[in-house]
């Protein structure tokens, strides 16, 4: 994958992406034995952010570390992006400086710009619309625990319109995996994105399903996965209407029993599962709920593998990086 960007994940084919994962599993293990893998020594990375981040931010500024380079990180404010400065010119100013540019904003178009523009590759680090970093790191997960990733039945529970539904059912429709994304009708992903799936489902094997039954949904399931209810640039106007929508598509304990006893928990993070967050104590003032997309026993719970589903963003980063530059 030398020089190319990484944008989505429906840019790359199923090996494509199962050489990431691959690849994202020699690092973490090389790292584990403290063998140096300082694969693209001297090389420099922009790292763009329009939206906050913990988990991205310091995946890329570790793993960039671990591979000998240099890193510059643009804060949401502290840059000429979007406000004195187009989208085009950025990219070929930075493109002149820097081997790699990462971007977190709004609009797929604006890091799809970029990377038109750029002359180095560019990495999503999250759209509106697709999250494809997080899920090398959730499938890498998802293989350290049942082996692989074929016929595994992930259902997704919650705002499926959103990055996360709209890249993990692509994800899954290239790795040939069963797809279920759960939720009221108006939250399904888009149906373009659905149809486009579906044709790549036939390819792979893979079953793509879109249901408002979270009994049915769950049955079976080897991963019941959620995300926030509201997105990073949504207006808080919104949560009332989210909560009351969402509220029956919560992640309990009821619904991980009904799934089995093989089935993991997973979110992207970060959660809203107790009142430990100024956003959670404010809900719980409004709406008095205790927890929104999971339950705190859930997300305790040794059924959940979140944690290792975070550190995984690093070796996964890390891999799209070595792969495309090194
Ligand atoms: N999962 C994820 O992208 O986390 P951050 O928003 O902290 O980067
Ligand atoms: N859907 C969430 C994902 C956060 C990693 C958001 O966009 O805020």
């Amino acid at each position: 994958m030398k020089n190319r960007s990484f944008l989505k994940l429906l840019d790359l084919t199923s090996e494509e992406i199962s050489n990431l994962i691959d690849l994202a599993a020699k690092l973490k293990s090389m790292k584990r034995d403290g063998i140096a893998h300082r694969l693209c020594d001297g090389k420099k990375i922009a790292l763009i952010f329009e939206k906050t981040s913990t988990r991205t931010r310091c995946a890329f500024e570790v793993a960039a570390n671990d591979l000998g380079m240099f890193s510059t990180y643009l804060d949401p404010s502290s840059s000429q992006i979007g406000k004195k400065e187009s989208i085009a010119d950025t990219a070929r100013v930075l493109g002149r400086m820097y081997d790699a540019i990462e971007y977190r904003g709004y609009g797929q178009e604006i890091v799809e710009e970029l990377a038109k523009y750029a002359g180095v590759p560019v990495y999503n680090g999250l759209t509106n619309e697709f999250h494809p970093t997080q899920i090398l790191a959730d499938f890498l997960t998802i293989r350290e625990h049942f082996g692989k990733l074929e016929g595994k039945k992930l259902v997704y529970m919650g705002d499926a319109r959103y990055n996360m539904g709209n890249s993990l059912m692509v994800g899954a429709a290239k790795m040939g995996m069963h797809f279920v994304a759960c939720a009221p009708k108006k939250y399904f992903p888009n149906p373009e994105l659905v149809t486009q799936c579906l044709s790549i489902a036939s390819e792979t094997g893979a079953v793509i399903e879109l249901t408002e039954d979270p009994i049915e949904a769950t049955k079976n399931a080897h991963v019941i996965y959620t995300d926030v209810w509201v997105s990073m640039g949504e207006p808080d106007e919104v949560w009332q209407e989210r909560i009351a929508d969402l509220t029956p598509y919560r992640v309990t304990k009821k619904l991980m029993y009904n799934a089995g006893g093989q089935c993991r928990f997973m979110h992207c993070l970060p959660a809203f599962h107790d009142l430990n967050t100024t956003i959670g104590k404010q809900i719980h003032d409004k709406f008095g709920i205790d927890c929104m997309e999971v339950t705190n026993e859930v997300f305790e719970s040794d059924r959940s593998i979140v944690f290792d589903e975070a550190e995984n963003r690093m070796h996964t980063i890390k891999a799209v990086i070595a792969a495309t530059l090194a």
